[in-house]
């Protein structure tokens, strides 16, 4: 079982994209996927309700304390996303502690302010008591030939969270294919969308696999 949250304070960073999109291709492995939509504005719920079937289950919770019930719900699944709000501390906070992963996307345009960002801070304090929370940055929204540079990286490091090599590109097929109700596995998927998520979707999978294999020999040792 693994929990994936897509998280930033910031409003139409990706996270809505990438949470549906990361869940089908999870769904598309064979695996039993959960989307948990922790945002009132409902993205995620009324993409599903564009569709007659979802390839994944899709529910629907937004409250402050979100976490234990979302463990009890991904119990019953091999994999869990949770699709972020913005602008809703409690939540976030609720979002980081019940996950395995934090996946922040970011767009390389805002560059000078995320690394204090709250949300990054938010990671921080929960990672303080709860060493085995993974986070990553995924730039997201890149425009075309932007170079995503070392000084970036570094930003990032000093922020205390690494950049994933992953980057999602700003691409009209992740728009219109939200908006029209599918995946961007069905609307295009041979398309260089679709390799993208592919792409992040595996690296999120190495660094949780990581993380349990850490534990595990951690939990060895002490024994
Ligand atoms: N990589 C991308 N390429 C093109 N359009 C994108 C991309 N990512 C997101 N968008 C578009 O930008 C808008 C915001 O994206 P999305 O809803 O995924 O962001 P969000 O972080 O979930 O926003 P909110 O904070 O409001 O929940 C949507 O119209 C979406 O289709
Ligand atoms: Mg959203």
């Amino acid at each position: 079982m693994m929990i994936i949250s897509f998280l930033n304070q910031k409003g139409g960073v990706g996270k809505t994209t990438l949470s549906v999109n990361v869940a089908a291709r999870l769904a598309a492995q064979g695996q039993k996927v959960l989307l948990v939509d922790a945002d009132k504005q409902g993205s995620a719920s009324t993409w599903a309700s564009l569709r007659e079937e979802t390839p994944f289950q899709v529910v629907s919770m937004a409250r402050d304390n979100l976490a234990k019930d979302v463990l009890k719900l991904a119990a019953d699944y091999e994999a869990t996303v949770i699709d972020g709000p913005p602008h809703a501390e409690g939540i976030a906070r609720a979002c980081i502690i019940a996950s395995d992963f934090v996946a922040l996307p970011i767009e390389p345009s805002g560059l000078s302010t995320w690394a204090s960002d709250l949300t990054v801070r938010q990671v921080g304090e929960a990672q303080a008591f709860k060493e085995s929370i993974k986070c990553g940055f995924v730039v997201s929204r890149k425009i075309g030939n932007t170079v995503i540079g070392r000084e970036i990286r570094s930003m990032a490091s000093e922020a205390g969270i690494p950049l994933l090599n992953a980057e999602i590109e700003q691409r009209v097929a992740y728009a219109e294919s939200l908006t029209m109700g599918k995946t961007i596995f069905e609307w295009s998927p041979t398309g260089a969308a679709a390799k993208e998520i592919t792409t992040l979707t595996d690296e999120i999978i190495q660094h949780v696999q990581e993380e349990l294999r850490d534990s595990a020999a951690t939990q060895a040792a002490r024994a």
